[in-house]
């Protein structure tokens, strides 16, 4: 089988990774993917962004299934031109990914359909908004609707900084269309966990669950950031918690989508904040897989993913169970200096050649420039490693990560530390 994976992360070369280990796989493409993928044998990058130019590929090269990565093309709708195709994609149309693209219908979604979230009220007149934020007080997080790459949501601790951060999107326009309308939240707090699932618009198959590190520094300081480092499983969800979320949160998305015209057939990611009381709410959705929580998933992955996704584009998800190796996956992110507000690019990177089967560097803002790697982006490297226990999966990876050179490279030696009691 031939397959493409659109995108060009970390979360992209670990699926496309994963995926060429298949014995049904043939070849592997993404597109645009990075230098990483392009250095996998059986894998080949495809310079492609367009839409056309994608549906074009799939046909001449006879694609047998495409899986998407990031959230800004399901928004874009390429699942409904793919399908309007009759070409096999994995991932939901987008009118049912605006549960990540736009946090308002998610919110209103939640409320619809009684899942658990945070109080809110969605505005886009900046004095209306500053009036909420003054009777409700400060913790309070101030949320850009659209998709913002991450930078879209702010956890005001002061009331002054809630104001500042409408005034910011409704007023100055800081986050374009994306903050002009704005969902302002009671502030959760707890425990977060990335709970992720496979749909197929019928069934659902979870996913190894994992937790994300969304600071720049040790000790969760720092600004907020894509993810600097996650690991698979993430005891927190126990057995019970397990169960309420996908009987609370994931099987309520199923129906309501289903329910709404739209079903839901992709991957489907839960941020969920986990209360000290054990009550859970969800903090957002996204409509894809997590990155870097993709990573230590893909390594604990034993069954075979061209086979799950074959089974979620025919409807038939609950003929299986995934196989997850027992042990534990770590991954630490090498992110460029200046991430996340403005990543110098062009820095040159220097690897040395694999030699434990038990750690993998995905790459992410990697590029090559005549036959050198260099940085191009934000988070460069997840080194990702698997060990008998966290510990373990730790040591390897950091040990991994310090023999790689980049100038200024910037990471977390603290990944893991909540189930790392030292
Ligand atoms: P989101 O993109 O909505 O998940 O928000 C990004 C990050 O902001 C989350 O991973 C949390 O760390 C934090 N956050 C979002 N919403 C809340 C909330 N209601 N209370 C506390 N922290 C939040
Ligand atoms: N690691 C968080 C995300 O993928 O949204």
């Amino acid at each position: 089988m031939k397959i493409l994976v659109i995108g060009s992360g970390g979360r992209e070369h670990a699926l496309a990774w994963r995926l060429i280990q298949s014995p049904r796989a043939s070849k592997v493409f993404v597109s645009p993917g990075n230098a990483g993928t392009s250095l996998e044998d059986g894998i080949e990058n495809v310079p492609l962004s367009e839409i056309d130019d994608l549906i074009d590929f799939v046909i001449s090269e006879k694609i047998d299934m495409t899986i998407v990565g990031p959230e800004a093309p399901l928004s874009e709708g390429i699942v409904d031109a793919f399908k309007a195709r009759e070409l096999m994609i994995f991932g939901p149309v987008a009118a049912a990914a605006q549960l990540e693209s736009s946090k308002d219908f998610a919110k209103q979604f939640m409320a619809d359909h009684d899942i658990p979230t945070a109080e809110y009220s969605t505005f886009t007149a900046p004095t209306e908004a500053h009036k909420y934020i003054s009777a409700k007080g400060a913790p309070i997080v101030v949320k850009a609707d659209g998709l913002a790459a991450g930078k879209g949501v702010v956890v005001a601790m002061t009331e002054q900084e809630a104001h500042e951060a409408v005034d910011m999107m409704l007023v100055d326009n800081g986050m374009g269309v994306a903050g002009a309308k704005v969902v302002i939240e009671e502030f959760l707090i707890g425990e977060e966990a990335s709970f992720i699932v496979m749909i197929d618009g019928e069934h659902i198959l979870p996913l190894a669950t994992s937790q994300d590190h969304k600071r720049l520094l040790n000790n969760d300081k720092g600004p907020n950031t894509g993810g600097m480092g996650a690991y698979s499983p993430a005891p927190i969800v126990t057995p019970e918690l397990h169960d309420k979320a996908m009987k609370d949160v994931i099987e309520p998305v199923l129906n309501g989508m289903k329910e709404a015209g739209t079903p839901f057939i992709g991957f489907l990611y839960a941020g969920l904040m986990i209360a000290p009381d054990q009550t859970m709410k969800v903090l957002e959705f996204n409509c894809r897989l997590g990155d870097p929580e993709t990573q230590p998933i893909m390594m604990r992955l034993k069954s075979d993913l061209v086979t799950l996704v074959e089974h979620a584009l025919t409807g038939t998800l609950n003929e299986v169970e995934p196989n997850w190796d027992q042990r534990t996956a770590l991954g630490v992110v090498l992110a460029a200096k200046g991430y996340p507000q403005s990543p110098r690019k062009g820095d040159i990177i220097t690897i040395p050649p694999k030699d434990n089967a038990d750690v993998h560097v995905f790459h992410a803002g990697t590029a090559l420039i005549d036959d050198q790697l260099v940085t191009s982006g934000g988070r460069v490297l997840c080194v990702t490693a698997i060990g008998d226990n966290a510990i373990q999966a730790r040591e390897l990876a950091l040990e991994a990560s310090n023999r790689i050179s980049f100038a200024d490279k910037q990471y977390r030696t603290d990944i893991g530390y909540r189930v790392i009691k030292n």
